[in-house]
């Protein structure tokens, strides 16, 4: 299977923005030939500029980069303003709720909601250029609204996925300093309202930064109002001006920030800046979705993570799409669920997670055929590495071997798609993400020598030219963002920027992403760090150590797998019960997104001589592989034999 080619439709080609392979290799040639160049006449074609900018890029100070330095902008107009001529009646959103509810946003009525929304930032709470907003909502049009006025103020936001808890919400909101949160009472899931404010109030305790909360009223469950700190959108917006003047921002002032997990430590703070990102975000939606005017647009991701971020809000915004939004679960009240949404939204254009694509297989392999799925023309999946089974059955049904798919392989540093298909020019493999896309210089490095990898051969990806849409800075920690993305690699001597994934190149140059080579899980398509959950798990009085890896997992792509050594004279009483309280700690520190598959209670872990927990061991025994490793530089060998009998009792 994996040798097979599909050729791009050709009726599809003909009208595609990029129709073949050769203009893909004219537009990586001019890349090559004239960097500078090809970013600066794209960055004049698809922007409008208050004030142009007086220089491309700036790598004096690398791998601090400048992007279109002297250039004057606003992100909201870019998405909103500047289709007003045009596309003053086309919807900007199409909103499906839980329960079936649409709404439709004109680009027009989206100006007068941002407007508004942007003005009571200002007025009634005294938000400003620079402020940090924390955004904890579900998927609702307000979630919009909220980005974009902060964008239009020159706040720079910070949403946190609602899927956290509120300590994961309290550190976000400490290491930002966010002054403000915007968040919901709730909204519904399954048709049932759930709650999000209360997380929020655990979350701003004594000595918070934050002084005020905004709080949109989507379910009208009853919440606690704190007097003087907590208010109501729905109250505050009636009498605010639908006009607001958008701040004047520089090319290279932050936009937005979200937390990411890393190897260490903490979740770290992404910053993307205005002009480069917003820039990308377009040019991916045009290149890799190929949306066109009439076209409507799907991704069924959370606002919460980047793919929310670039591919539901900024980018089909930017050019002017139709970008759907959709509140409730993709498998309720079936897996036929999606689908009826394709055909009744007329959707051209799918995009989501190969975690999805598994799971609406397995749960309802015939339903794509009940529908009409005639106007799906691109099918996209990211997140992590899509498996053949997925991938055909992806093709075949829901595709009807019409659709390309776009593996889109990027991560929420890159700020938009690096390596993938391009739908009317790119023949597709199953389970490849194929080619760099023009203009990104994204290379199969040897980890030791720098060089570029043998076609077969498991080297680093790299990305070894500075992009616009590339992450500018790690929150308030510059060092750490040096180390963390320009420590691993040289090219030619120079640090270049790893992105923590393992990829291989086959005998046509393609390049297949085969997973992270750090301590990052990728559980459903989510980025969790082992330091975090290890850290999660350690709050547990009963723990004395712990080490956590991923394994696979048939719906997942990778579940968490935990080995707990528990203090010595409290033994394991009940194996069950401390299972659940471990989860129980993890929910409460983290979310439910990272609580563990698998707890294995053990009495030691590998360890080298000098203390360092040897996971290679732990990863192979969680997947049932042979250990081939040397163990004799383990301080105590024989734990791996006590560990893999524990394992597999
Ligand atoms: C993984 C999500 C294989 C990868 C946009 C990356 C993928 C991490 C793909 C980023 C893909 C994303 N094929 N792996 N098409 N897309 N990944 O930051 O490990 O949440 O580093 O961004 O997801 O996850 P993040």
């Amino acid at each position: 299977m994996s040798k097979q080619v599909f050729n791009p439709n050709p009726e599809f080609a003909k009208n595609a923005n990029i129709g073949s392979m050769d203009e893909y290799n004219a537009l990586m040639d001019k890349a090559k030939e004239n960097y500078e160049g090809f970013w600066g006449d794209y960055a004049k074609e698809k922007l409008d500029w208050i004030k142009p900018f007086t220089n491309v890029l700036d790598e004096s100070n690398a791998p601090f980069v400048k992007w279109f330095d002297g250039g004057k902008l606003n992100v909201s107009t870019q998405c909103i303003d500047r289709h007003l001529n045009t596309r003053k009646n086309k919807a900007a959103i199409i909103f499906e709720g839980d329960r079936g509810d649409i709404q439709t946003i004109t680009y027009l009525d989206l100006y007068k909601k941002v407007n508004r929304f942007a003005n009571l930032l200002k007025e009634d709470f005294g938000v400003k250029k620079g402020d940090r907003v924390v955004i904890y909502m579900p998927m609702i049009p307000e979630v919009a609204y909220a980005m974009l006025a902060c964008a239009r103020i020159g706040a720079i936001h910070s949403i946190v996925f609602g899927g956290f808890s509120s300590e994961a919400l309290k550190d976000r909101i400490e290491d930002a300093q966010a002054k403000v949160v915007i968040t919901a009472d709730g909204a519904f899931r399954k048709e049932k309202p759930y709650m999000l404010k209360p997380v929020v109030d655990t979350a701003i305790g004594k000595g918070s930064p934050v002084k005020k909360v905004l709080v949109v009223e989507r379910n009208n469950e009853d919440v606690t109002w704190v007097a003087g700190r907590d208010y109501s959108y729905n109250e505050l917006i009636k009498n605010k001006s639908s006009e607001c003047e958008a701040e004047v921002m520089d090319a290279e002032d932050p936009l937005f920030l979200l937390y990411t997990s890393g190897s260490t430590g903490k979740p770290k703070g992404v910053q993307h800046n205005s002009a480069g990102y917003i820039l990308w975000a377009q040019m991916t939606m045009e290149w890799v979705f190929d949306v066109k005017e009439n076209d409507t647009y799907w991704c069924t991701a959370d606002v919460g993570w980047i793919t929310g971020h670039t591919y539901i809000v900024y980018g089909p915004l930017a050019m002017g799409a139709t970008t759907v939004m959709f509140e409730g679960v993709i498998t309720y009240p079936d897996a036929g669920r999606p689908w009826a949404m394709v055909e009744n939204h007329r959707i051209n254009q799918f995009y989501t997670a190969p975690t999805a694509i598994r799971v609406l297989h397995k749960m309802g392999e015939d339903a794509p055929r009940k529908y009409d799925l005639s106007s799906l023309k691109v099918l996209g999946t990211v997140g992590e590495p899509i498996d053949p089974p997925a991938w055909k059955w992806y093709y075949e049904e829901v595709g009807n071997s019409q659709c390309a798919i776009v593996d889109t392989y990027w991560q929420t540093e890159t700020g938009g798609h690096i390596v993938s298909p391009l739908p009317g020019a790119t023949p597709i493999k199953p389970a490849c993400a194929t080619l760099p896309l023009p203009g990104i210089i994204a290379e199969i490095l040897d980890p030791v020598t720098g060089e570029l990898a043998e076609v077969g051969e498991t080297g680093y990806m790299c990305i070894t030219k500075p992009w616009p849409a590339q992450i500018r800075a790690v929150w308030g920690d510059e060092q750490r963002y040096i180390k963390s993305y320009f420590g691993d690699v040289k090219k030619d001597g120079k640090a270049v920027y790893f992105t923590g994934d393992g990829a291989r190149y086959d005998e046509d140059g393609y390049i297949t992403i085969t997973g992270r080579t750090d301590d990052v899980i990728n559980v459903s398509g989510h980025r969790m760090g082992t330091a975090e959950v290890e850290a999660a798990i350690k709050k547990h009085p009963n723990v004395a150590e712990v080490a956590v890896v991923g394994r696979p997992h048939e719906l997942k792509g990778e579940g968490i797998f935990a080995y707990v050594v528990l203090k010595s004279d409290q033994g394991v009483a009940d194996e069950v019960q401390e299972f659940t309280i471990i989860n129980q700690i993890i929910k409460k520190e983290i979310g439910n997104i990272a609580t563990c598959d698998d707890i294995v209670f053990i009495s030691g872990l590998p360890k080298t001589r000098s203390g360092k927990i040897m996971r290679r061991i732990l990863r192979a025994i969680a997947k049932g592989e042979a250990i081939t490793q040397d163990i004799s530089t383990l301080e105590d060998p024989s734990v791996v034999a006590t560990i893999e009998k524990m394992v597999n009792s």
